[in-house]
C-alpha cells in the first residue's frame, strides 16, 4: 500500500485524538490514498491518538487545532498550507454536548452557558473551520467536507411525537445540531457548481467520552458513513442528511 502525502488525498479531521473522529482517523487512514491529519486541541492527545493509530497501520499526522480558538485554527490552516499546499476533506467531528443529566449532574450551569459553550464549539467552531480551510479546500481537484452531525439534529424527528429520540431533551444539543445541518447546506449550496460533496452525517447513539459511554453504538459502526462521505466519487451525493442506514428526515 502507498500512501505517500503528496501523492494523497490530505483529510484533517478535528476532535480526532478520541471517540468517533479517532475512529473516522483509523478507517480512512487505512485506505489507499488517504493522509489523515488527526485534529486535537491538546498536542499530547493528539500526539498519542498518532502513535496508536500508526501501530494501527493508519497514515496519519498530528495536527494542533481548538476550533474556538481562531488563532489555532488559522497556525493549523497555515501548517496545512505550508506542508501540502491544499485540503482534500475536511471532516468537522469536533463537538461537545453539556446539557445532558449525564454531563451536567449538579444541574447548576445556566441556561445561558450552556447554550453559549455548546454552540461556540459545534456551530461557531464548525463555521469558523471551514472558512478558514475554504482557500484550501478550493485547490484540491476534489474537495469533499463532512459536518459530524446528529440525528438528534432533526426537526422532523423532533415534531413528531413518535419520532426517534423523542423524549430527549438536550436543548442547546439538539439546536446546535439544527444549526450545523443549516451551515453545511449553506457551503454545500455555494460550492455545488465546483463540484463539492458536503454532506452531514449521524454517527448514531454511541457509546464515547461524549456521553459517559451510555450510547448503545460502536465507534466502528459510527464511521463508516463518515468514511462513505469523506471517499465518495464525482458522482457522489452533495447536501444529504445521511446515517449508515439511510438517509434521515430533516
Ligand atoms: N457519541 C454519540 O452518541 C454521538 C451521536 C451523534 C453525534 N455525535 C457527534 O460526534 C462527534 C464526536 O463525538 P464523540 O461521541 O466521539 O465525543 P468524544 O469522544 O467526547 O470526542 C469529542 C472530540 O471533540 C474534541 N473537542 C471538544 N472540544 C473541542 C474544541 N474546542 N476544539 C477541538 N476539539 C474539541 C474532543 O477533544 P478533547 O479530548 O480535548 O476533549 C474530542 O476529541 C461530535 O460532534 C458529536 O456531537 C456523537
Amino acid at each position: 500500500m502507498s500512501n505517500s502525502a503528496s501523492s494523497s488525498n490530505i483529510v484533517l479531521i478535528t476532535g480526532a485524538n478520541k471517540g468517533i473522529g479517532f475512529e473516522i482517523a483509523k478507517q480512512l487512514g487505512q485506505h489507499e490514498g488517504y493522509h489523515i491529519l488527526v485534529g486535537s486541541r491538546d498536542a499530547a492527545a493528539g500526539a498519542k491518538a498518532v502513535e496508536t493509530l500508526k501501530k494501527a497501520g493508519s497514515f496519519v499526522e498530528a495536527i494542533t487545532i481548538d476550533v474556538t480558538d481562531d488563532k489555532s485554527i488559522d497556525a493549523a490552516a497555515q501548517a496545512v498550507k505550508s506542508k501540502f499546499g491544499r485540503l482534500d476533506v475536511l471532516i468537522n467531528n469536533a463537538g461537545i454536548s453539556l446539557d445532558s443529566h449525564v454531563n451536567d449532574p449538579t444541574g447548576k450551569a445556566t441556561i445561558r452557558s450552556i447554550y453559549e459553550r455548546t454552540f461556540a464549539v459545534n456551530i461557531f467552531g464548525a463555521a469558523a473551520t471551514t472558512d478558514a480551510f475554504v482557500p484550501l479546500l478550493e485547490k484540491s481537484p476534489a474537495a469533499r467536507v463532512i459536518f459530524v452531525s446528529s440525528d438528534l439534529g432533526s426537526l422532523a424527528h423532533r415534531a413528531d411525537p413518535q419520532g426517534r429520540h423523542h423524549y430527549v431533551d438536550a436543548p442547546a444539543y439538539r439546536a446546535s445540531k439544527a444549526a450545523m445541518n443549516m451551515l453545511a447546506l449553506g457551503y454545500a449550496h455555494r460550492y455545488r457548481e465546483k463540484g463539492w460533496k458536503v454532506n452531514i452525517h449521524n454517527p448514531g447513539y454511541t457509546a464515547t467520552d461524549l456521553n459517559k459511554h451510555t450510547g448503545p453504538g460502536t465507534v466502528e459502526d459510527a464511521a463508516k458513513n463518515a468514511v462513505r462521505l469523506a471517499t465518495l466519487g464525482a458522482d457522489g451525493e452533495t447536501a444529504t442528511y445521511t446515517e449508515k442506514e439511510g438517509i434521515l428526515p430533516w
